[in-house]
């Protein structure tokens, strides 16, 4: 084969590749949207402009188009510009990331805090600077852990395990299983992206104590919404991993990872963490925003209890219409309905009908899990509510999956 057929046969390989997605009906999409914040937007598809009710945003307190978090950004776009120009530790540090650091770490109860570009980036660079200095760490991550966590501990060269998912017994028996390795590592969420459950963390903290484990608890899907005052359920549970990490772009309405813990840690990650140490400084638009949304939280504390009733009140409606809805208190309402046809084409019935809710299909869920992920905010109206609930009422009888179905994880 010359160099031309050799190109042609890898490019072939990789349209085919794209086309065993679409054919699996897995295959994403760019969906294009304007949106201004709040409950709706507008879809742009096939040349038309729709207006939904959004239900696939994780703004969970509706933050997003609030004067005083605009405002924020605003402010500190002007001063320090639109950009960061740099790494941080190249450029230095905009003053307002430091005091969005600040404000973070006594908030959350954590000596210090490092911010980074995103969530996703604060999970790389909190796992490879756990691993660092050792070519001999286990990291055991529960089987419904976000990618980035997986990736992270792909990225440190660690070791990998999973536990069934919230299965101490299972969890205590990956332990057993890497008790020779230098450093072990346990990395759950706080709540679950995808299915919007809790972990069990105060049995889980006991018993990465009683092995003499670490432990990182990504609290993404509880900031601002559990725990006093929105500090996330660590704080409630009076659970202090070795090192906390979430974001700012869910309750929060901005953007940027957070990594929280022992100043000694967080200075280990500050070295050591790739993912914060190439890359330029999250934008100063973030944290002049993340501040003033914790601003708005601390003058409105009723605000997460707003966002788990409204969430309360949907996710009993649904249960009684008989879809399969998994138990749960948070924002994160999952509506299993089994395989991708069928995910595909409940998203398509609830636009047709008003309201944006996209399938969520493997490898995001497991097969046979595919489901429409709905996240109830406290900026949806009590109108948006009754809306989706008819659209879904409506809908019912053409979806099986009988509520009770036991799920495979
Ligand atoms: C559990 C979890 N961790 C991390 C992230 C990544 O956060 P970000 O979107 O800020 O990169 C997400 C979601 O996107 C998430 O669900």
């Amino acid at each position: 084969m010359d160099g031309e057929q050799r190109w042609a046969a890898q490019r072939r390989e990789l349209a085919e590749a794209l086309q065993a997605l679409r054919a699996q009906g897995r295959l994403r999409q760019r969906p294009l949207i304007d949106s201004r914040g709040g409950s709706s937007v507008i879809v742009c598809r096939d040349g038309a402009r729709r207006r939904v009710i959004n239900w696939a945003s994780n703004d969970y307190l509706g933050l997003s188009r609030q004067l005083k978090v605009r405002n924020g950004a605003a402010r500190a776009l002007r001063r320090y510009g639109p950009g960061a120009t740099a790494a941080r530790l190249l450029a230095g540090s905009p003053r307002c990331h430091r005091r969005l650091e600040e404000r973070l770490a006594s908030w959350v109860g954590a000596e210090d805090a490092l911010l980074v570009t995103t969530g996703y980036q604060a999970n790389l660079a909190a796992l490879v600077a756990l691993v660092y200095g050792t070519h001999d760490a286990a990291v055991i991550l529960d089987r419904l852990c976000h990618a980035s966590l997986y990736d992270g501990a792909r990225l440190a060269g660690a070791q990998l395990l999973r536990f069934a998912h919230n299965d101490l017994a299972d969890l205590a028996r990956r332990l057993a299983q890497c008790r020779g390795a230098r450093r072990r590592i346990v990395v759950v969420e706080s709540v679950y992206s995808m299915d919007g459950d809790e972990a069990p963390l105060v049995e889980i903290a006991a018993l990465c104590r009683a092995e003499g484990a670490l432990l990182v608890v990504d609290e993404a899907h509880a900031i601002g919404v559990f725990g006093p005052a929105g500090r996330g359920l660590c704080a409630a549970h009076g659970v202090k991993p070795d090192l906390l990490t979430f974001t700012c772009s869910k309750a929060l309405a901005s953007q940027g990872g957070v990594i929280a813990g022992d100043a000694e840690l967080i200075a280990l990650v500050v070295n050591a963490g790739r993912a914060f140490i190439y890359t330029t400084a999250p934008v100063p638009a973030a944290s002049g925003a993340a501040v003033a949304a914790l601003d708005c939280l601390r003058e409105r504390p009723g605000l997460p209890a707003e966002a788990l009733a409204a969430a309360a009140e949907v996710r009993a409606a649904l249960v009684a219409q008989g879809w399969q809805v998994p138990a749960g208190r948070s924002p994160i309402i999952p509506l299993l309905v089994g395989d991708e046809a069928s995910a595909l084409r409940l998203a398509e019935e609830l636009f047709a009908a008003g309201h944006w809710a996209p399938a969520i299909r493997p490898p995001t869920v497991p097969p046979g899990q595919c489901r429409l992920r709905l996240t109830v905010t406290a900026g949806h109206t009590p109108r948006d509510r009754r809306r989706l609930i008819a659209a879904l009422a409506a809908a019912r009888a053409r979806f099986a999956p009988a509520a009770g179905t036991p799920s495979p994880c």
